[in-house]
């Protein structure tokens, strides 16, 4: 049967690259609230989240093979609505796809860990230590346990060359307005290139269907959110300047300090997760 791939958040930062890569794995359908912000060249429909009954109208109307199911609210935005799209949401998903044998790809969150036990592995219990985490591992949980076929990718820090990442562009309106900028520079993390996640969803989606539970896919370089934050200010030309300034984020309290992940299961299916300095220099080789 050929690929038809139903993906949610399609016009979130990672659809803007997943739906144009999708394309080459099968047919997709893109949904959001309003169809019309949905990317290019999916096909798109309107879908609230929030609407259970619409949830499962949309899903038995497209019938597709599989469920990238990538939306998500991001903490500043409401709690009740996080609570919504991230956990009761995605139970929602799990229990459509369960009833008609929908493969179902969770994008799911390291905000699940606290950063205090790291590295971890791909079946690490997680500990959440914000709403925004245990929103994530609710919705984890939900559809693991709904439907225990599916896979939850845990990711990290989501950057892609050629599209501002918003915490970039939040550095960005920062200086732009004259304000100080703080860079941790003990803070870990592994981001990951905006494409190669991508395809890692779509084979999941796709081509490693009997793979289920939770895994990791973060990118293979561990760096300090300063190290990353200047490598992609640096990447949009965005001059830094006296008004930056590197601190220790241990003060910080409920920061995640440590989000070191081990990315086996992924490794051992093939899937290659570059780090942002060979992502970085292969661009490089490219344009230049
Ligand atoms: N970005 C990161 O660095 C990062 C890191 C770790 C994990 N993740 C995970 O990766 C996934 C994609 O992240 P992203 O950065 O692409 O997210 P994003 O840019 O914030 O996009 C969120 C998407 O969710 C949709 N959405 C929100 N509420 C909705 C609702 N009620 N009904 C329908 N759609 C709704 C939005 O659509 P509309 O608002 O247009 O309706 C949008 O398409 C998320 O699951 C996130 O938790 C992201």
């Amino acid at each position: 049967m050929p690929n038809k791939i139903l993906i949610t958040g399609a016009s979130g930062y990672l659809a803007h690259r997943l739906i144009p890569i999708a394309t080459g794995y099968g047919e997709v359908v893109g949904t959001a609230r309003k169809a019309e912000s949905v990317y290019q060249p999916a096909d798109a429909l309107s879908l609230d989240l929030l609407d259970a009954d619409a949830i499962k109208r949309v899903v038995e109307k497209v019938r597709p093979t599989a469920i990238i199911h990538a939306a998500a609210i991001n903490p500043g935005c409401g709690d009740e609505m996080m609570v919504g799209v991230n956990h009761h949401a995605s139970a929602t998903l799990a229990e459509v796809a369960s009833r008609l044998g929908i493969r179902l790809v969770f994008v799911s969150s390291e905000s699940g860990y606290s950063g205090n036990a790291a590295p971890y592995s791909d079946h690490a219990i997680p500990d959440p230590s914000n709403l925004y985490g245990t929103s994530k591992v609710a919705g984890e949980q939900a559809v693991l346990s709904i439907l225990p076929e599916s896979v939850a990718v845990r990711t990290s820090l989501i950057y892609g060359l050629d599209k501002i990442d918003r915490g970039t562009q939040g550095f960005r309106e920062r200086l732009k307005r004259g304000e100080p900028l703080t860079l941790f520079d003990d803070v870990l993390r592994q981001p990951v290139w905006v494409d190669s996640l991508s395809h890692a969803l779509c084979r999941l989606a796709t081509e490693f269907t009997d793979i289920t539970g939770t895994m990791n896919v973060v990118g293979d370089e561990v760096m300090s959110r300063a190290v990353f934050g200047l490598a992609m200010m640096k990447h949009w030309c965005i001059e830094a300047g006296d008004n930056v300034s590197l601190v220790s984020g241990a003060e910080i309290k409920g920061m995640q300090m440590d989000l070191r992940c081990s990315c086996e299961r992924a490794k051992a299916l093939g899937i290659t997760l570059p780090g942002v300095s060979e992502v970085l220099a292969l661009h490089h080789s490219d344009t230049h």
